[in-house]
């Protein structure tokens, strides 16, 4: 195994394997390193990280909408953004820290 799979694996190990309620840490953590592959850059017109103007009307669907989309997948988005082995409660936690440093949800 080479030094590079050994890091994979050790950052990836607690995030999938982790029976419990996904945390905010946890959405930070799959974000930062699943979903920011698209979602950093705005790859295939994903709404980009920190662009309040086109999370806008995504947020504005509501937050149920929002997570069923991100798990079933959307176009150009994958089901879980392609992370199929993250629970549903980890794709919400990725979502929420996605639109939380987008503009957040409304009040
Ligand atoms: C392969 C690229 C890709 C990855 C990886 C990806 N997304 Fe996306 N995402 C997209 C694209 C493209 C759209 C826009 C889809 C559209 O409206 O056509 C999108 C849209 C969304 C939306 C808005 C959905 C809506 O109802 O408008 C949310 C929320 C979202 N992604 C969350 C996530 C989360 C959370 C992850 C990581 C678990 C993730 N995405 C990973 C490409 C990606």
């Amino acid at each position: 195994m080479s030094i590079r799979r050994i890091a994979i694996a050790l950052i990836a190990a607690p995030l999938f394997l982790t029976p419990f309620a996904a945390s905010a840490d946890d959405g930070a953590q799959i974000a930062q390193g699943l979903c920011f592959a698209c979602h950093q850059a705005g790859m295939n017109g994903a709404p980009k990280f920190g662009n309040k103007v086109a999370w806008a009307p995504r947020v504005a669907q509501g937050k149920d909408k929002l997570y069923e989309n991100s798990i079933k997948g959307l176009r150009g988005m994958p089901p879980k953004g392609g992370g199929a082995s993250l629970t549903d409660d980890q794709v919400k936690a990725a979502v929420d820290y996605l639109v939380k440093g987008s503009g957040g949800y409304p009040q």
